[in-house]
């Protein structure tokens, strides 16, 4: 990796939170603790990558999204987005940037969605040419004629996503963070979405960090992905890596060509029969090729399915 866009080292960011008060006592008695919402997280992203940032509810990633934005500040560690300190440098570094909360609005709610672009030329001072270019590919690529005059607040949530994400790369950022962005829309609006972010990517080399629960998300945009828990790192690599090391089994699935009173083959485990099909599973240490020389020497087969582990059943295990 070449100089990296985002980098941050042992970061770490704490909270101080109140604890039911106990009994009947008053506020100035109230015991408080510290949640440790990042727990010292090094990480490194290049320039044009887009990494996916995963992980359970409450594992920290809203968090370090919001450092790195500059809506927090950091408790230790550093961090260092597009060479700036976020949090010290805010005005600048969020000219460099584009935000999009899933179900959030940055947009002014009684504004049509064309006025709140135009004020964003202003407060961006993106030049006007470039301001129409950008308008006219972002129209193109997110439909915004469907509801370009229509009050921010008279949008569904699809259409709302779609102007937030037009709204955040009008001034040409070229690091875009997304917090969620699918959260609760119908897949027709997700993949929407996710063909403009990945246009994005392809067309203008933006970096994309993308925090989410949908793993089609991930599948359909992310090589590289970054799993934390409990504000640790647990995982950095590539998507392909993660099920290959962390995958549980996979499953065979015969179908015979005659009803056997029982089956059973050497280095798989039976997990269900029903009629002529059995699935069994098996482990990395076996071939899916050398269960099926064996099955076949004492069966008849008519067909076979192998069926690999998916990121959901791999990060379930991970948690
Ligand atoms: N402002 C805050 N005050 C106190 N605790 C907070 C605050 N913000 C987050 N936390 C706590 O920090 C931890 C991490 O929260 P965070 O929102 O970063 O998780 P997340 O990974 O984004 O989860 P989700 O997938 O549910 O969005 C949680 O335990 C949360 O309760
Ligand atoms: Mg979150």
């Amino acid at each position: 990796m070449t100089q990296p866009i985002i980098a941050l080292e042992n970061l770490t960011k704490t909270f101080r939170v109140a604890l039911k008060p106990e009994g009947r006592s008053l506020p100035w008695a109230r015991t408080w603790k510290t949640v440790t919402a990042v727990d010292a997280i090094s990480l490194a992203i290049g320039r044009g990558e887009v990494v996916g940032y995963l992980g359970p509810n409450g594992a920290g990633k809203s968090t370090t999204i919001k450092m790195m934005t500059g809506i927090l500040t950091p408790t230790a560690g550093t961090l260092r987005v597009a060479g700036r300190v976020p949090w010290r440098e805010r005005r600048q570094h969020v000219a460099g940037i584009g935000v999009v909360f899933g179900q959030r609005n940055t947009l002014w709610w009684d504004l049509p969605v064309q006025e709140s672009l135009d004020l964003l030329r202003h407060v961006y001072r993106v030049p006007p040419a470039r301001f129409a270019e950008n308008l006219t590919r972002f129209r193109a690529l997110l439909d915004l004629d469907e509801f370009r005059f229509k009050p921010a607040r008279d949008l569904s949530l699809g259409q709302l996503m779609r102007a937030n994400l037009a709204a955040a790369l009008m001034h040409d950022p070229g690091l875009l963070f997304l917090d969620e962005p699918t959260i609760g829309l119908d897949v027709v609006a997700k993949d929407r979405i996710r063909a403009f972010i990945r246009e994005i990517n392809r067309e203008r080399g933006v970096t994309v960090l993308l925090t989410t629960h949908d793993l089609s998300d991930i599948e359909q945009l992310c090589e590289r992905v970054i799993v934390i828990d409990h504000g640790r790192t647990r995982y950095d690599g590539a998507l392909s890596e993660l099920v290959e090391r962390y995958g549980g089994d996979r499953a065979l699935q015969v179908d015979f060509a005659d009803d056997y009173a029982e089956v059973a083959v050497e280095g798989a485990t039976l997990e269900s029969r029903e009629g002529r099909r059995a699935v069994f599973r098996f482990g990395r240490g076996v071939t899916a090729a050398a269960l099926i020389g064996r099955l076949s020497e004492r069966y008849t087969l008519a067909d076979l399915t192998v069926r690999e582990p998916d990121i959901e059943d791999t990060l379930r295990r991970m948690y």
